[in-house]
């Protein structure tokens, strides 16, 4: 069911901070910060030859990342994503295998419908998929 990797969300401290260690010290193709107010998240995209990097900085006090950066001070692995052809069909397949799915499908930051698994399913990796 699950297809390409998308991206690997790494959560961090510091956006601009992260943002120039990418372009400066790894050489990457890094893009402009965007915000996602509906996520409570601000991200940058660094884009690699076979998938992304997106970098996740908290936006405003109730970001749903807060939590993973007190815990992780220095940053850390967040999320990975993964392309599914239809999001709708993926999430009734996954709850009919009694997988938890975390809500219901938002527009992610690639402007498509994405869904969110619950890490506890899923070998402890918080996994968004989302329709290719
Ligand atoms: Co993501």
């Amino acid at each position: 069911m699950i297809g390409r990797l998308n991206h690997v969300a790494i959560a961090v401290p510091d956006l601009a901070a992260a943002a120039q260690l990418y372009q400066g010290t790894l050489g990457a193709v890094v893009g402009a910060p965007q915000d996602e107010p509906a996520h409570g998240v601000r991200v940058v995209f660094i884009t690699l030859p076979n998938t992304k990097i997106e970098l996740l900085g908290a936006l405003g006090d109730a970001s749903p990342i807060a939590g993973f950066l007190e815990k992780n001070p220095a940053g850390g692995i967040h999320h990975i994503c993964y392309e599914v052809d239809d999001i709708l069909t993926a999430r009734d397949h996954l709850k009919s295998q009694g997988a938890r799915v975390l809500g219901e499908p938002k527009i992610g930051a690639h402007g498509k419908p994405v869904l969110f698994l619950h890490p506890k399913d899923f070998t402890g990796t918080l996994i968004e998929l989302e329709q290719a």
